[in-house]
């Protein structure tokens, strides 16, 4: 009898032995140990024994248990190593590998305008100053000295919503906003969007402006000058020559458009490109401000950042800057 038990034991450790993961090592586990299993049946077999050989052989079959135990748990170590051998020796991470990289946005090229003009006029001392999106009449050509019916109004094609407000036009009613809060004197520039109804190849119904004022007791047309000249030569890091031709805006007199001779990529000879508008400020709009026009004068200008942003990086459509072609913003890097 008790070889028996002998060789059942000398069966398990085979079947144990050969099993080569934790499946197979569970199927031995249960073929032996298991309610079925073939050690449980003998140890359920005990029950009919007489008294004196039911002691010897229960106490080697239970020894037998546990040495199957011992055995299923040893082999189960055993191939958990060998796995994580296997699997460490798999996953290995390269370190030779070269990196992916980050993909890296980049920033908007009228952004990129938009902070050079403000960093540029920074440094000339100028701050700047904010205003709603949605404006009024009065803000936006009332308080400027637009005529309640002067065809300059028409010239804007204006977003009416038809209660009174609209969007603005231009940048300029920040200027009788911030005269308004801080008097003067005053020295500001005011980036923002602006809306008219118009589009073509260098139009958008929006677009981008910044306008410019400075108020004080001694201002001249000739402070004007220097201080745009000195912005244009460092906003295309160039010298360039630049001219004052006489215009009309009904919030500054006299008043003038600034040209700038620009040079083609052709070589072909330069031309007169506008840029920008400018001019004195006109009391009406000191007077809107109560400020006293007796004894402040000041200089006002306002300019399209889309319109130097496309010189300055070359873009002959206006209309890309708002596509999001990926392939025309990665130039912009
Ligand atoms: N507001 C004008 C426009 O939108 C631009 C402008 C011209 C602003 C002359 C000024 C200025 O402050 O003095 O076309």
């Amino acid at each position: 009898m008790v070889d028996s038990v002998k060789q059942l034991l000398k069966a398990a450790q085979e079947a144990i032995a050969a099993s080569t993961d934790a499946r197979e090592l569970d199927a031995a586990r249960v073929q032996y140990l298991g309610k079925k299993g073939e050690i449980t049946a003998l140890l359920k077999s005990l029950g009919g024994m007489e008294p004196e050989e039911r002691r010897d052989f229960g106490q080697a079959v239970n020894r037998a248990k546990s040495e199957v135990i011992d055995m299923v748990n040893a082999r189960r170590a055993e191939i958990e190593t060998e796995q994580m051998a296997v699997r460490l020796a798999e996953e290995r991470v390269d370190v030779t590998l070269p990196g992916r990289g980050q993909a890296r946005g980049g920033v908007h090229p009228i952004t990129r305008a938009m902070q050079r003009i403000i960093e540029i006029f920074g440094h000339l001392g100028f701050e700047v100053a904010t205003g709603p999106e949605v404006e009024d009449d009065y803000y936006n050509f009332e308080s400027l000295n637009f005529p309640a019916h002067h065809p300059a109004r028409a010239m804007h094609d204006t977003f009416y919503f038809g209660d009174g407000r609209l969007l603005r036009t231009h940048t300029s009613p920040v200027q009788i906003r911030e005269m308004q809060k801080q008097g003067a004197p005053i020295r500001i520039i005011a980036p923002g969007k602006v809306y008219r109804s118009d589009y073509d190849q260098t139009h958008s119904p929006m677009f981008h402006q910044v306008e410019g004022l400075l108020v004080g007791e001694q201002v001249t047309m000739a402070d004007l000058k220097g201080v745009l000249q000195t912005f244009v030569n460092a906003f295309f890091e160039a010298d360039l020559d630049m001219r004052f031709r006489p215009s009309y805006f009904p919030f500054t007199e006299p008043s003038a458009e600034v040209d700038i001779a620009w040079h083609k990529d052709d070589g072909s000879d330069p031309g007169w490109l506008e840029i920008l508008g400018c001019g004195m400020v006109h009391p009406n709009v000191l007077k809107a401000c109560e400020v006293d026009s007796e004894q402040y004068i000041g200089y006002a200008f306002g300019m399209g950042v889309e319109r130097l942003a496309m010189l300055r990086y070359g873009v002959t459509d206006l209309r890309q800057f708002f596509d999001n072609d990926l392939q025309f913003l990665r130039q912009f890097r």
